[in-house]
C-alpha cells in the first residue's frame, strides 16, 4: 500500500513538473484565469488577516502566498512539484518582501511531518490541489492536529456538475468529455499522463473532513465565466468576461446555481477535536 501511494505521488510529481513551467501562461494568467483568482482572493483575505501563520496546500507557482504575504500573513506554502516550488521561490526573491511566504516541496499525503509547527491559525488549497488526493479524511484528519481551534480552512475544489461545460463540449460534438465529470468520480489517467483525479460531492468533501472541520458556508466558481479551455473565445470579448464575472460573484453563493458551478469554495472552521492530540 505504501509503495502503491509512493507510485501514485511520484507519477504525480512528473506530471506537475512537466506541467510547471507553462501553468502562469495556460492558466493563471489567462482572463477567465484572473477573474476566477480574484473570486477566491475575496475570501482569501477576508478570512486570513495580516500577523496570522497560515499554511497553504499544494502551492503551485506561489501566487496565492505572495497575495497574502503582500498583505502581511504568513505563509508556509508546499507542493508535490519541485518545479513548481522552484518557480515559487523565484518569484518570492523577485517581489522583495519583510517576511516572505516559506515554500517547500512536500506531498500532501505527507502533511503529517509538520506537525512539530504547528499549530497554525488556518489553512488553504486553491484550484483543485486537494482533487489530485485519495483519501481526504487523512488530510482532514492531520489538518484537525495542525489548526488551532476555531481557525479556518478554504478550499477549492473543482464542481461536479457544470451545464456551460456540458453545452461547451456537445457544441463541439465531444459529448464523453462534456459529461466526464459528472459520471466519473474519479478518472485516472495513470497509464498515460500520471494524474488522477478524484471529483467528490460537496456533501462527500464535508463528510470526509469530520470530526475536525465542520462546513460554514460555500459557493459557487465559474457559473457563467467559461473554464480555462475556453480562454481562446473568452480573450476577444474581455468586457464580456468582466461582466461575467460581475454575475458570477453575485450568484455564486446562491442555492440553486453554486450546484452548477466549475469551481466550489468551501469554508471549514477547526472544531474542538481532541482525537490524537
Ligand atoms: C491546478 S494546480 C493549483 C496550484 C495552485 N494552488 C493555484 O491556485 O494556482 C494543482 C497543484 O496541486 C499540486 N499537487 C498535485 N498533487 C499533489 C499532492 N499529492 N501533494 C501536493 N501537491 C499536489 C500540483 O503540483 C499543482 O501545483
Amino acid at each position: 500500500m505504501k509503495a502503491e501511494i509512493s507510485a501514485s505521488i511520484r507519477s504525480a510529481e512528473l506530471y506537475w513538473d512537466a506541467a510547471a513551467d507553462s501553468y502562469d501562461k495556460d492558466f493563471s494568467g489567462t482572463s477567465v484565469g484572473i477573474v476566477r483568482r480574484d473570486a477566491v482572493w475575496l475570501d482569501l483575505q477576508r478570512v486570513f488577516h495580516s500577523g496570522q501563520r497560515i499554511l497553504e496546500l499544494s502551492c503551485g507557482t506561489g501566487i496565492d502566498a505572495m497575495f497574502l504575504a503582500h498583505r502581511g500573513v504568513r505563509i508556509l506554502a508546499f507542493d508535490l512539484s519541485p518545479r513548481m516550488i522552484a518557480i515559487a521561490q523565484a518569484r518570492a526573491a523577485r517581489e522583495l518582501l519583510p517576511n516572505p511566504p516559506e515554500f517547500r516541496v512536500l506531498a500532501t499525503e505527507h502533511l503529517s511531518t509538520l506537525e512539530r509547527e504547528g499549530p497554525f491559525d488556518g489553512a488553504f488549497a486553491n484550484f483543485a490541489g486537494l482533487n489530485c488526493v485519495d483519501d481526504l479524511s487523512q488530510v482532514a484528519d492531520t489538518l484537525g492536529r495542525l489548526l488551532k481551534p476555531k481557525s479556518r480552512l478554504l478550499l477549492c475544489m473543482m464542481g461536479r456538475f457544470v451545464p456551460l461545460e456540458i453545452l461547451w463540449f456537445l457544441a463541439r460534438r465531444n459529448p464523453r468529455k462534456a459529461f466526464q465529470r459528472l459520471r466519473e468520480s474519479r478518472t485516472s489517467y495513470a497509464s498515460t499522463t500520471g494524474l488522477v483525479i478524484h471529483r467528490p460531492t460537496v456533501r462527500q468533501i464535508t463528510r470526509q473532513m469530520k470530526p475536525a472541520l465542520r462546513l460554514v458556508g460555500w459557493k459557487g466558481i465559474g457559473i457563467v465565466v467559461p473554464p480555462s479551455y475556453a480562454e481562446h473565445v473568452a480573450r476577444k470579448f474581455p468586457h464580456v468576461i468582466q461582466h461575467l464575472a460581475k454575475v458570477d460573484r453575485r450568484i455564486g453563493p446562491i442555492p440553486l446555481f453554486k450546484n452548477m458551478a466549475d469551481c466550489v469554495l468551501l469554508e471549514f472552521e477547526r472544531v474542538n477535536y481532541t482525537r490524537g492530540i
